[in-house]
Formats: C-alpha cells, structure tokens, sequence
C-alpha cells in the first residue's frame, strides 16, 4: 500500500505549480497489466476514477478488446494532480484548460509511482503516450516508432528530486508503449494502430501466463 505520509510529501512538492486535484492509481495489488497515462483531466480531478472522461471512454473499449476488467489491472499516471492553465478559447470567458505536465511537475509526483511499481511488480508495464513512456524510460522518441513494441527493460524511478535525476530499477519489465487514449480523439486514424498495439499486448499476456 502506498504510505500517505509518501502521498503528502508529493502533494506538497507540487504545490508551487499550476496543478489541482488529487486521483489515486485504482487497482489490486497483483494486477495482469499496469497502464501509465499523464495526468488527471478535470472529470477525474472531480470524481477520483482514472481514465473517467473523454479519454476514458477509448480506455474503456481497449480494456473490453482485451478481455479485462478494471479489476484486473492497475491504472495510474506520472502525474496524479491535474496541470492545468487559464486560458481565454473562441471568444469564451477565461477559464481552465488541461496541460502537460512539465519535468518538475513529473519528479514532484515520480515517486508515487515508484511506490506503485514496487508494490504492484506488474507482470507488464504499458505506458500510454509520450509522457508516461519519457517517465518510465527517460527518452523522446517518436511514438509510432516504438508503440505496440514490447521490450524487455529496466524503468525509471527518482533519484534526487532536487537535481531531478532519476536512476534505473534494478528489475527489469516488459513494457510495452501504446499511443495515450486522447491522441485517438485528436487524430481518429490512430485507431486501427492502437488495436495492432492491442493485439501485441494480447500476445505478450499469452507469453507470460
Ligand atoms: N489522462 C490520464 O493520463 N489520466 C487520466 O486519468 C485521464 C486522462
């Protein structure tokens, strides 16, 4: 279990930022899958569920094309509050807008997810999108480079949250990328890769059972 002193501590680190919320990972301690998104959007910052909003709903279909339930796998993000900025959109009044979360914002919250990973000792890690596969693996590269590629690796926990540094687990995962589910409401022809990424993801579970 994750320790709320742990919790607090990352709660307070984030607080010089422009990040609201709190959403606790969901799932048991030994789960089939974790799943790695970004962060929290407005819905989940209001109802605690993960992956509950627009993104969700694409979240939701993958789990139901793999045979899983969200009992059966752990879901959490590299960022647990919601980043957010004001900004003033068609004319509207100003309001709050979703945002990527930047490096310190990430190392602010990188050890619950450390924590997460310990305590979880995920068969397979599936980071979804460029931020959670930077967290985990510490380099940029194009996602549909290495999306629906397993790869046999040591993660990234926090070092120095001073310096910012991370260091590599000692453990190693199979991990395996995919697209984040909001990139498929951006750009619908994402789609038909994320299912070939899906169907890796199925032959991976078939390797380790
Ligand atoms: N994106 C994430 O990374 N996490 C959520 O909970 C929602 C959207």
């Amino acid at each position: 279990m994750l320790s709320e002193d742990l919790i607090k501590q990352c709660q307070k680190r984030i607080e010089p930022f422009d990040c609201e919320g709190f959403v606790y990972g969901k799932g048991p301690q030994h789960p089939a899958v974790m799943f790695v998104g970004e962060a929290p959007g407005e819905t989940e910052i209001n109802n605690g569920i993960p992956f509950s909003g627009r993104a969700g709903k694409h979240f939701n279909q993958y789990l139901k094309y793999l045979g899983l339930s969200r009992k059966d796998i752990y879901i959490t993000s590299a960022v647990r509050s919601r980043p957010y900025k004001w900004e003033k959109r068609r004319g509207k009044e100003a309001r709050k807008y979703n945002r990527t979360p930047n490096q310190k914002e990430i190392a602010a919250h990188a050890p619950i997810l450390d924590a997460e990973i310990k305590w979880t000792n995920p068969p397979i890690i599936v980071p979804m999108g460029r931020i959670a596969y930077w967290r985990l693996l510490g380099n940029s590269p194009r996602m549909d480079e290495v999306t629906g590629v397993p790869v046999e690796t040591a993660v990234r926990c926090l070092d120095d949250w001073e310096k910012n540094t991370y260091c590599f687990s000692t453990k190693t995962y199979a991990v395996l990328p995919i697209y984040h589910p909001a990139a498929v409401l951006y750009r619908r022809s994402l789609e038909t890769d994320v299912y070939k990424h899906l169907d890796e993801l199925k032959k991976l579970f078939a390797d380790k059972m």
